[in-house]
Order: C-alpha cells, then sequence, then structure tokens
C-alpha cells in the first residue's frame, strides 16, 4: 500500500465497526481520543485532531449532523455538509479513524431517551433554543459510550456546550476526560464556525466587531469595573454596528456559568447575536482582577 492510501482514515458506519477499530486500537495497547464534530470542518476543527494526536495514540473523528439539536426554525436542513471535503481534511490532520452514522443508526425506531443537564444548560443559549442542549447531550452521551475513549475534545467556542457535556460526563460517572481546546480566530478576531458560510461579504465585515467587543470589555472587567453597565452599553453598541437581535452578552462564573457582578474570580464573557440571518457565538476567558 503506498503512503499516502495508508494514512486514510478507517471509515465506520455503525456502531459494531467502530467498536470493532476501537477494539483493534484497544488490543495494541493503544489509547483512544474522540473528536465529535457535525462535520464542514475547519482548522478549529483540525486543531481539535491535532490536538487529540498529542495526547492519545489514536484519535477518531465523528461526523454526524445531528437532528434533535436543531429547533424546528433552525438550519438543519441547511447546514453545511462536504463529507468528501471533511475525510481529505481529516486524514491531512492526522484522524486515523471516523465515523459516519446515519440517523437511523443514532436513532434507531422506538428511541425513546433523552439526557438532559439543569443548571448549565438553562441560561444563556439554553434560553434561546428550547431542547438544544437536551440533543446535543443525548448524542454526545451515545457518542462516548459506543467509542468509550480515553479523552474526548470540544472547541471552547461553544463554551457553554463544554460545560454541559463536563456535567453530565461527571454526573453519570462516563470514565472520559472531557477537554476543551482554544478557539481558533480569522486573523482578524472572527471565531471559526460552520456557520460564517453563510454570511454575506458585507456581514463577514462586521462580524469580527463581536470578538473586538469582548476584549474591550474584558480589559474593562480585569481592570474592576462593574458588569452591568459595561453589558448594557455593548448591547447597544453591537445594535449600533448591525447586529440583531442581540440574544445574550453575559459575564458569568467559567464553571457553572452563574452570573457574575465583578471580576472576582474566573469568569466568562459570552455573546449571542444575529447578524442577517445568521446566528453567532462568541466567548473570551476573563482573569480574576490582579491575576
Ligand atoms: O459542537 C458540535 O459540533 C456538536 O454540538 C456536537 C458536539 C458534535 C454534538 O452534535
Amino acid at each position: 500500500m503506498s503512503a499516502a492510501l495508508s494514512s486514510q482514515p478507517a471509515i465506520a458506519e455503525t456502531v459494531d465497526a467502530l467498536r470493532a477499530i476501537v477494539r483493534g486500537y484497544r488490543a495494541e495497547g493503544e489509547t483512544v481520543a474522540l473528536v465529535p464534530t457535525m462535520g464542514a470542518l475547519h482548522e478549529g476543527h483540525l486543531q481539535l485532531v491535532r490536538e487529540g494526536r498529542k495526547s492519545a495514540d489514536r484519535v477518531i473523528a465523528t461526523i454526524f449532523v445531528n437532528p434533535t439539536q436543531f429547533g424546528p426554525n433552525e438550519d438543519f436542513a441547511r447546514y453545511p455538509r462536504d463529507q468528501e471535503g471533511d475525510l481529505a481534511k481529516l486524514a491531512s490532520a492526522g484522524a486515523n479513524a471516523v465515523f459516519l452514522p446515519t440517523v437511523a443508526v443514532m436513532y434507531p425506531p422506538g428511541f425513546a431517551t433523552t439526557v438532559t443537564v439543569s443548571g448549565v444548560s438553562e441560561g444563556l443559549c439554553g434560553a434561546f433554543r428550547p431542547g438544544h442542549f437536551a440533543g446535543v447531550a443525548t448524542v454526545v452521551t451515545k457518542l462516548l459510550l459506543q467509542a468509550l475513549p480515553d479523552a474526548a475534545l470540544f472547541g471552547e467556542k461553544d463554551y457553554q456546550q463544554l460545560q454541559v457535556i463536563k456535567r453530565f460526563a461527571r454526573d453519570l460517572d462516563i470514565p472520559v476526560s472531557i477537554r476543551g481546546v482554544p478557539t481558533v480566530r480569522e486573523a482578524d478576531g472572527l471565531a471559526l464556525s460552520s456557520r460564517n458560510a453563510y454570511l454575506t461579504s458585507a456581514e463577514r465585515a462586521v462580524a469580527p466587531r463581536l470578538h473586538g467587543l469582548l476584549v474591550e470589555i474584558a480589559e474593562k472587567l480585569r481592570a474592576g469595573e462593574d458588569a452591568a453597565p459595561l453589558l448594557a452599553a455593548g448591547m447597544d453598541r453591537l445594535r449600533e454596528a448591525g447586529f440583531g437581535p442581540v440574544q445574550y452578552l453575559a459575564f458569568v462564573d467559567a464553571e457553572t456559568l452563574a452570573p457574575l457582578d465583578r471580576a472576582e474570580r474566573p469568569g466568562r464573557l459570552l455573546v449571542a447575536a444575529y447578524l442577517g440571518k445568521t446566528r453567532l457565538i462568541d466567548n473570551i476567558p476573563v482573569a480574576p482582577q490582579g491575576a
């Protein structure tokens, strides 16, 4: 076999095939990292694969556009799909295997179980996307139990999702280490997202303001200013820049996601806003004052 062919990831389309691949790795004493995705892959996803390779012998990526995490008026049908391009990118990033289940494999007839997480799921995106985090928690629980990896990697771009996954993995004693990987950004600060493909060129020019605003507010929080007036003024500035509706701009505890008045402990500044028809989210860490 040529070197190019031997670097193609193994493909599994069923849970049995996925488990056979994992059994093969385990028989060699190898550790496994899982990178769950919905495809339409960009550098952010590939960074997860590369980070996975640093900490495990084998990396398995999954591609599944999960219908249960989309609301009835959301973009499930038009969510970008590019299986061929995704497989080439995963091969170049060094993924060893790819799990490509269908909806029938993940949700066979009679499927009746949902994983819901209270607390961290409830505010922020949870308030605007009913059922979204239950869909995410259910599918990620399944993927973790199907592959039983040593570690699973998720982007910090979906920060609330990461906290939800950490919470249920701990609560359900799923023996997998959940790792967050910092957001990958364009040179102008825009967080990479599969949904950036929806932006018109005029919207794309405005989009980096989201990150710019977070950076400005984070500096002021670190300098000791109160969060409430900064957040109110920030929402106004986003609307003036052309965003709307602005769903939230919030400063919260980095782990519990409970609102914070000031940067007195590790915090996270998060935003969700529409730009035209595209919903964008972003977040950055805010270290405590003087840290
Ligand atoms: O972040 C995503 O792409 C998805 O929410 C995930 C974690 C793959 C679950 O479908």
